[in-house]
């Protein structure tokens, strides 16, 4: 399964490619707002860290206006993957930018027949947001496998990004079901990292390696 990072933060984003198990990241504008700095000034930094697709999202809401932008989104640098929501602009912007050879990643996707719908348009990846879901009573990564299922009946290549993820068990889940991309909050990706027994286990090595005499 391919890990993205959810954020615009590009402190969180140096900090998480250290890993090296970062292989793309995902944008919203309530996560570029949250950073309080221009637009282009964050996406130029994203661009010069992540070797990777990464999602900008487009805010027109009317066909041709999301085809002009995410045109213009997608010469600021190769690895620019559009985001267009799941709406009926949307889709017809997709089948456009599809046929342009431009990457969109279809969000806001919330029923089976949405993706199915995406796919169909030509969207390279398909954003379920589970976590949204779940807030409302309706288990997000039923969705997931549903489209999973979908996707595989009619063999389409769009990538399912399982998106707003909230904890390390939404990610295991994915993991589980065999979604292509989990795309991680920062805050996720360091839960993921530890455990409990792991920390008690070091320091015990620890204390031990000190009665090892002649080291
Ligand atoms: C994904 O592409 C979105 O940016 C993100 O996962 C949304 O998460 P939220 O529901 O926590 O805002």
């Amino acid at each position: 399964m391919k890990l993205f990072i959810d954020t615009a933060n590009i402190d969180e984003i140096k900090e998480a490619t250290k890993l090296g198990l970062i292989d793309g990241i995902t944008t919203n504008p309530t996560l570029i707002a949250r950073e309080g700095k221009e637009f282009m000034q964050i996406v130029k930094e994203i661009c010069e860290i992540i070797d990777g697709p990464i999602s900008l999202e487009a805010v027109s809401t009317k066909s041709k206006d999301m085809i002009k932008e995410a045109q213009g989104l997608a010469k600021i640098h190769s690895n620019v993957v559009v985001k267009i929501p799941m709406t009926r602009e949307g889709l017809i912007a997709t089948r456009q930018l599809a046929m342009e050879g431009i990457h969109v990643n279809m969000t806001l996707v919330f029923s089976p027949t949405q993706a199915l719908l995406a796919a169909k348009t030509g969207a390279a990846y398909v954003s379920p947001f589970i976590g949204r879901l779940d807030d409302i009573s309706h288990c997000g990564m039923d969705l997931v496998e549903q489209i999973l299922t979908i996707y595989d009946n009619y063999d389409f290549d769009t990538e399912i990004i399982v998106a707003s993820i909230r904890n390390p068990l939404h990610v295991l889940e994915a993991a589980l079901i065999g979604a292509d991309i989990a795309t991680v909050p920062f805050k996720v990706i360091e839960q993921l990292i530890k455990h409990p027994l792991t920390d008690i286990g070091v320091e015990r090595f620890l204390k031990d390696w000190e009665k090892v005499e002649n080291k």
